[in-house]
């Protein structure tokens, strides 16, 4: 081979710096992306900063992730120090005394009787694991007949197989083949012929619930192990549930002793403005799914909340012997470990946890004053969460809320597009008038839009 400075290493991670190839994005339009990247080279508190030194308010707490904002001292500071201290330990057959203290913490927050957590890294692994430990709990109390999932349409629950089996979203299942079989679906509670610009939780739909008793009534009760909903869909737009469908949901699982799972990737750690979404709406799974917020996004982590009578029908046969075969090389790792408690700390020093309540009204004021502008057909909103839905261009859905999205990263803001509802989330910290720009810059856009 020549010796040219071409051929060298150093050369070539010269250019690589510039080559925007090898990295295959996730979720995102690879060739748009790269024709004109979005690069964002730091962060702190409500802002992103770009490459081009440009500041971002974060209108996404990242996705749905950082809700203490970003950069925040304790958690920068209890990363660093336990890296130097307990970097790694196993997970299989070995503790160490952190990944104990936060798990104790955590079921703090839990309704009574939720007292157990299983710990993963990610959405996706809370959602497979809390599928798979309602199959095996069900066949733990002698009912193994009950091997059946339910999902409900337009159910993001992350994008492994499990997840999207339950999922209902079309684009993330239609090419993965035959998916989980003995999988079926509740209606969604999307109805805005009646509920339309509803301020929080819409008035009709309670008894979309009952789609649960047609399934029932398809497949029999004891062939079903367990039905998973997201209490407040995000990804998929944010569809809310009407007032009093949870209620209904929960009443139905009862009454065919089927567990309830909330997949509260999203809801969780305030964004509500409670803690959970089973503390704002008052509705108690059996089974919560965790992740994000867990440690404020800053490290992947995830966790499985499970009641009692769950985790001890798994306690049986020989003491030795593993109870339950799952888990992964990463579950409780020590820097998530470290991570998610001084999140835990961060949330409750600043009261986060709550905060969006306090935020709700003006956060609603500012989403509903949307309605009247060119093309927005929807208004959604609870605690920090809104959707404002757009018109689809016709004959090209997405293109209108994905130039919007463009546009308003120009302008100094972050906000995510899923189909053609614009969907916000900003972090927990955010002040009033960050609210007020948030909002004015969206008018702005979208007086303006095609
Ligand atoms: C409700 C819900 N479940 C699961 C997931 C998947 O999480 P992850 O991307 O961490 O795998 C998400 C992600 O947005 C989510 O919103």
């Amino acid at each position: 081979m020549a010796n040219t400075e071409a051929a060298t290493g150093a050369a070539r991670q010269r250019g690589a710096t510039n080559n925007l190839e090898a990295f295959w994005m996730p979720f995102t339009a690879n060739r748009q992306f790269k024709q004109a990247p979005r690069m964002l080279a730091s962060a702190a508190g409500m802002y992103y900063t770009t490459a081009d030194g440009r500041r971002i308010l974060d209108g996404t707490a990242g996705l749905w992730c950082c809700n203490a904002g970003h950069a925040r001292p304790r958690i920068v500071e209890a990363i660093a120090a336990q890296a130097k201290e307990l970097d790694y330990a196993p997970a299989f057959q070995m503790g160490h005394p952190k990944i104990f203290e936060l798990a104790a913490r955590l079921v703090t927050y839990m309704p009574p009787g939720i007292d157990h957590v299983f710990f993963t890294n990610s959405g996706s692994e809370s959602v497979e694991t809390g599928l798979k430990i309602a199959l095996a709990y069900q066949r733990a109390i002698g009912q193994g007949s009950r091997f059946r999932l339910i999902g409900r349409e337009r159910g993001y629950h992350g994008v492994n197989f499990g997840g999207i089996s339950v999922g209902g979203i079309v684009n993330n299942r239609k090419m993965f083949g035959t998916l989980l079989t003995g999988v079926d679906h509740i209606r969604h509670t999307h109805d805005p012929e009646r509920n339309a610009f509803s301020r929080g939780m819409p008035r009709h739909g309670a008894e979309f619930a009952d789609d649960l008793e047609r399934l029932v009534a398809l497949h029999d009760a004891s062939t079903i192990a367990a039905v998973v909903v997201e209490p407040v869909a995000g990804s998929t737009g944010v569809l809310l549930p009407p007032q009093g469908y949870l209620e209904k949901l929960r009443a139905i699982c009862d009454k065919h002793d089927i567990l309830l799972i909330f997949d509260e990737v999203i809801t969780g750690f305030g964004r509500l403005g409670k803690p959970f979404a089973v503390d704002y709406f008052g509705v108690t799974p059996d089974i919560v799914l965790t992740a994000k917020g867990v440690t404020n996004g800053v490290v992947p982590m995830g966790a499985v909340f499970v009641k009692k009578d769950i985790y001890e029908a798994f306690m049986q046969g020989p003491e030795h012997m593993i109870e339950f075969f799952h888990g992964y090389t990463y579950s409780g790792n020590p820097i998530a470990t470290a991570a998610g408690l001084a999140t835990l700390d961060t949330y409750e020093e600043e009261g986060l946890l709550t905060r969006a309540g306090e935020l709700a009204e003006r956060w609603a004021d500012g989403l509903h004053a949307m309605k009247g502008l060119p093309h927005v057909i929807d208004v959604r909103n609870c605690g920090l969460v809104g959707a404002i839905e757009l018109e689809p261009i016709a004959g090209q859905p997405t293109k209108r809320a994905f130039a919007a999205f463009l546009e308003a990263y120009e302008k100094g803001l972050l906000i995510r597009t899923t189909g053609d509802i614009i969907a916000l989330s900003p972090p927990l910290i955010v002040e009033p008038q960050e609210i007020d720009f948030l909002f004015d810059t969206l008018r702005g856009i979208l007086k303006t839009l095609d």
